[in-house]
Order: structure tokens, then C-alpha cells, then sequence
């Protein structure tokens, strides 16, 4: 049997432990605490990151001096191509001459260019059908029945406002968000 004394002794060693023991868990609740927010930083940081570069991406400028009327370019927004097109006035004369309630995505030229700029057409070069990457931008490339764009994976064929007007695609050629900061130069996004 323990004395009182060797009773008290074991008392104080246990509040001793009992206090020892919290310390600790105190000390490693706090070092997982610190190491948890490291991990949270982590990938807020690389977050961040990210972020910076995808606002890299969300707009393009382009300076479409050098595009002669009857002329386009591809260029790439987000990883997609886009193409800049300079219509002649006989294609804006063919875009705007077209009823557009006979349209399977009814839309007129106006809806899809700026104000004083009918001219410059501005679509994703992507086919609204299956994505495929329609011809009609580059030089000598077949333009379709309606003298726009004209996509040879199932044979879709878009105008001059880059609408579709026969094969399976259900819509137009998607406009990008876009607005011109100077006479010649276009922001796309
Ligand atoms: S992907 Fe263009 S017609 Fe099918």
C-alpha cells in the first residue's frame, strides 16, 4: 500500500503527465493545424496560378489591317480556331439578301458583326455539327454552295455570314464574344 506522502507524490507526477500530455496534444493539434494550411495554400496558390494564365487566354487582339475584302485568317481563342473574315460587299449583298425566316438558325448579318463593321465576320472555325474544323478561310479552299464555309466531314455548307444552310449542322458558325478597340484592331473574348 502507498503512503500519503508516496499518494500525493503519484498525484502531482499524474497532474504533472495530465498537463504534459495536453501541452502535447495542444503542440500537435497546432503543428497539423500549421501543416494544414500549408496544404490549403497549396493548391490555392497553384489556383491562382491557374487563374493568371486563364486570363491570358480569355482574350485575344488581333490586328486585321493586312486582311484584304474577300480574304480571312485563322487565329486561335482558348485553344480554338477562329476565323476573321473580310467580306467583299457582294458577299454582305448575298448574306443580307437572304430571308431570313427560311433560316434553320435565323439570324441577319447585323446580328452577327458590329454596327459600320457588316463586314467583318467573326466565328469560331469550329462546325456546329460535330466540331470539325470547317474549309473556307484559307486561300483556295472550297467555300460551299453558299460561298462561305463549307465543312467536308458530313457536308455541311454555311454562307457568308457563316450560317448553315445545308448538311447536319443545327446552327451557325458560333460568333465569339468580341469588339473592335481601334479601327483595325479586335478584341475576340
Ligand atoms: S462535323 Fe461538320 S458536318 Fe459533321
Amino acid at each position: 500500500m502507498a503512503t500519503v506522502e508516496q499518494a500525493e507524490s503519484m498525484t502531482e507526477t499524474v497532474a504533472e503527465d495530465g498537463v504534459r500530455r495536453r501541452d502535447f496534444i495542444h503542440i500537435a493539434a497546432v503543428s497539423w493545424a500549421g501543416v494544414g494550411a500549408a496544404a490549403v495554400a497549396l493548391p490555392l496558390l497553384n489556383q491562382m496560378g491557374a487563374s493568371a494564365d486563364v486570363r491570358a487566354l480569355a482574350s485575344i487582339e488581333v490586328d486585321v489591317a493586312a486582311i484584304e475584302p474577300g480574304q480571312a485568317i485563322k487565329t486561335s481563342w482558348r485553344k480554338q480556331p477562329v476565323f476573321i473574315r473580310n467580306l467583299t460587299p457582294a458577299e454582305v449583298a448575298d448574306a443580307n439578301k437572304v430571308a431570313v425566316g427560311t433560316l434553320r438558325d435565323p439570324q441577319t448579318l447585323a446580328d452577327r458583326t458590329k454596327p459600320g463593321k457588316e463586314n467583318w465576320l467573326i466565328t469560331m472555325g469550329v462546325c456546329t455539327h460535330l466540331g470539325c474544323v470547317p474549309l473556307g478561310a484559307a486561300a483556295g479552299e472550297v467555300k460551299g454552295e453558299f460561298g462561305g464555309y463549307f465543312c467536308p466531314c458530313h457536308g455541311s455548307h454555311y454562307d457568308t455570314a457563316g450560317r448553315i444552310r445545308k448538311g447536319p449542322a443545327p446552327l451557325n458558325l458560333q460568333v465569339p464574344e468580341f469588339a473592335f478597340i481601334s479601327d483595325t484592331v479586335v478584341k475576340i473574348g
